[in-house]
């Protein structure tokens, strides 16, 4: 095992390299890794599938490389959210029988979509050590993309848990559902001793001053409990236009630009984009090993 992880930190390094040595043009970031953000929530329906489409589709509007690896086995995938109808899964690139590019489909605003399909419960059963041309594919991407969202399910297995311990950033969605808000302290207690970076969403509010109460709740436990410091990200209202989205199989930030979850949408796309730029540039070039770091090390 500690042989493949070796492999593995030098296939990056030596990616870098010749990336660095080609003089080839990387994206919008240069040299910055992908940002990886997984997004999760303790109770399921919450809306994590929803936001991290139109976060994502907001993110490529300002001319970001936007990636989402759907990891969600829940009733509405981002497939189905877009309309898109996708041959290939990430099971395809387990099994080496394709390559990343095959796989992905793009969807509107130039969105790349890599869509789990059955391929996660597949990924649950896997030893690390199979995961080899996952993570060699994922490196790739790492090449392009600016952004690399993964949507979590809610039931999350072994090695969803550990992309969301692993990746750079960890956005939690909740709700103004008490349920909501248990649930998704739970998942926090699971990763907190790995992953710090934790943001928080409150999806479908009708006030701001809901989402201020629902975070605070959230806050006061993680700090009473878990020593946990967690991050206001953002909310979202509770929006028809969504739902009416969602039905047309159409993203509502394009759909209803001037809605009231577009503007909020607008707010946090903003938000994750200026914590781009106050990252230290350090990081930003090791994002990339950290994640394989912390992928392997569990
Ligand atoms: N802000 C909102 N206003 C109104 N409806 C919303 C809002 N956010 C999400 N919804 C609706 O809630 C439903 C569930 O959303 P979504 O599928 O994104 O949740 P999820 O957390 O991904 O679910 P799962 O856990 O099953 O993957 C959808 O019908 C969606 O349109
Ligand atoms: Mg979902």
């Amino acid at each position: 095992m500690e042989d493949q992880a070796q492999k593995l930190r030098k296939m990056i390094e030596e990616a870098k390299k010749s990336r660095q040595d080609s003089g080839e043009e990387i994206k919008s970031l240069k040299n910055s890794d992908s940002r990886i953000i997984a997004v999760s929530s303790g109770k399921g329906g919450v809306g994590k599938t929803s936001l991290t489409v139109n976060l994502a589709i907001s993110l490529a509007k300002k001319g970001k490389e936007v990636y989402i690896i759907d990891a969600d086995l829940g009733l509405a995938n981002v497939d189905v959210l877009l309309g898109l109808i996708p041959t290939y899964t990430l099971y395809h690139i387990m099994s080496e029988e394709k390559t990343l590019d095959e796989v992905v489909v793009e969807g509107p605003m130039g969105i790349k979509v890599v869509s789990g399909g059955s391929g996660i419960r597949e990924l649950a059963n896997m030893s690390k050590d199979k995961l080899y041309s996952l993570i060699k594919n994922l490196q790739m991407l790492n090449d392009r993309a600016d952004y690399i969202f993964i949507d979590t399910g809610a039931g999350i297995s072994d090695v969803v848990l550990s992309f969301i311990k692993a990746s750079n950033d960890l956005l939690v969605v909740v709700s103004p559902d008490p349920t909501s808000i248990t649930d998704a302290y739970a998942l926090l207690k699971n990763v907190s001793e790995e992953q710090k970076n934790i943001s928080i969403i409150v999806n479908s509010v009708s006030t701001k001053k809901e989402a201020d109460d629902v975070f605070k709740r959230l806050e006061i436990v993680c700090n009473s409990f878990l020593k946990l410091k967690i991050n206001k990200i953002g909310y979202v209202l509770d929006d028809s236009n969504v739902r009416s989205a969602s039905r047309d199989q159409k993203p509502f930030y394009l759909e209803y630009p001037n809605s009231g979850a577009s503007n909020c949408i607008e707010l946090i796309s903003h938000r994750i984009e200026k914590t781009e730029d106050e990252e230290d540039e350090k990081i930003k070039e090791k994002r990339f090993a950290n994640f394989i770091n912390k992928f392997l090390s569990k």
